[in-house]
């Protein structure tokens, strides 16, 4: 094992050290894949070092890269070795979080860990959370709990909210759900939210639950969440503030400037294997609350009786009664780097956006479709759709930079998600003027 163990970590190093030299995406052909690795389960042990190379080489090689300083698709996933390194440490611990009794060390970890995140988000002491898989359970936990807490029968949320929201709404059967239209800046707007409820009263439906967002994926709009908690409290709705990409800009000044009001959602989701530099997995749920988890996710069958009524189970306060430790990662990444280096990585990110913003100001030919907000900007060739469209696929095949592809208004645009702190401005400005040479 140690062995092994040693050649793990050289991997690993080789593979995050040779990133820059390898295309930010890679993927093969099924039948190339499935001929090297599709075979009967072996009977007999077999050459495990071979089985590894195989693993790095081939299996973990032809993906996108989260963490590649020129990946700027969707939501990066900028990862760091020390988490890393603590996620295998945890799973070589078979580390369980489910119960106390289970495993009160990671218990502590998490309530440590969860007092921290909601801390930097800005959340009044008191806030329980959990950590999950990531923003979709997070967003299906949370949305849970508020029917559970207060039962109804129609949900608010924006033409910008997450599509992992809708399905989660899906998943929970709520029966109505009004997507509303978003302003010219894509935020949700409160008007439209009171009358949506008013008519849905007239009627003769139960408003319980409005969901904002704190960063959308589309172009990092920031809904209003001062005038829609009023609209809630006014209203008696629960409000959800799905964070999953944006909430961890409240570690910055300006970020906490954009998201004023967030301290104010009766739950939070965050996922910090997005900006808070996580490897997969890792999202959490913070809930204002107290009680209101356990109030939905508890059981209680004869054969727990054993580890039941634990100074906290957090198998109460979600899906999952066997987990591992999340905690365990967030925990040793922020003891080894301290939160300055996290603020200054996320501040990074925000600047990175601007830089690409007025490289594409100053480059003819593009049009700045929505600046630089929350590390995301979003902008257009000269040209039709097909055009805009055929550039994303163009830059793969190019494999220099990732950038991906959305429709905002009926157009399509490009976007570039700049949230790793490692990217440097000159590959932006390579990334800008490979796309201006793709597009002629
Ligand atoms: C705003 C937002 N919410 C939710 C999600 C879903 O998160 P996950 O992919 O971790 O399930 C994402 C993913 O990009 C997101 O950007």
């Amino acid at each position: 094992m140690r062995r092994l163990g040693h050649r793990v970590v050289d991997l690993v190093v080789a593979h995050v050290e040779g990133l820059r030299d390898e295309p930010p995406v890679r993927t093969a052909d099924r039948a190339r894949l499935e001929a090297l690795l599709r075979e009967p389960p072996p009977e007999a042990p077999g050459d495990v070092g071979a089985a590894l190379e195989l693993l790095a080489s081939q299996v973990l090689a032809h993906m996108q890269h989260g963490d590649h300083p020129r990946f700027f698709a969707r939501v990066p996933s900028p990862s760091n070795g020390v988490s890393a390194l603590a996620d295998g440490l945890a799973a070589g611990f078979n580390a369980f979080a489910g119960s106390w009794a289970g495993g009160s060390g990671p218990a502590v970890l998490e309530l440590v860990v969860l007092d921290w995140l909601r801390e930097l988000c800005g959340l009044a002491p008191g806030v329980e959370g959990v950590l999950l898989s990531g923003g979709s359970v997070a967003a299906l936990t949370a949305l849970a709990t508020a029917r559970h807490e207060q039962p109804g029968d129609t949900v608010y949320l924006s033409d910008q909210a997450h599509a992992s929201n809708l399905r989660a709404l899906r998943v929970l059967g709520v029966p109505h759900v009004r997507v509303l239209a978003s302003d010219e800046r894509f935020r949700l707007p409160p008007d439209a939210v009171q009358a949506a409820i008013a008519a849905d009263r007239r009627a003769g439906r139960s408003p319980f639950c409005l969901l904002a967002t704190a960063g959308t994926t589309n172009t990092g709009a920031v809904d209003p969440f001062g005038a829609l908690a009023d609209v809630c409290a006014r209203e008696r709705l629960w409000l959800h503030v799905d964070g999953a990409y944006g909430a961890p800009a409240a570690l910055t000044e300006r970020g906490r400037a954009l998201l004023a009001g967030i301290e104010r959602a009766d739950s939070l989701s965050l996922d910090p294997h997005k900006w808070l530099f996580q490897p997969y997995e890792a999202g959490c749920l913070l809930v204002r609350r107290p009680g209101a988890l356990e109030r939905t996710f508890a059981m209680a069958p004869e054969y727990l009786r054993d580890v039941l009524g634990g100074e906290v189970d957090f198998r109460d306060r979600g899906p999952q009664l066997s987990r591992g430790t999340r905690a365990a990662k967030v925990w040793l990444s922020i003891k080894a780097f301290g939160i300055a280096a996290f603020r200054a990585g996320i501040e990074r990110g925000m600047a990175l956006a601007e830089h690409a913003q007025a490289t594409l100001e100053g480059t003819p030919g593009w049009e700045v479709v929505t600046p630089a907000q929350l590390a995301i900007v979003t902008f257009r060739r000269d040209g039709d759709d097909a055009l805009n469209a055929a550039l994303v696929e163009r830059a793969v095949v190019d494999g220099y930079a990732a950038p991906s592809s959305t429709v905002l208004r009926g157009r399509t645009v490009l976007r570039l998600c700049t949230i790793n702190p490692r990217t440097t401005d000159a590959e932006i400005d390579e990334t800008i003027a490979r796309l201006t040479a793709l597009a002629e």
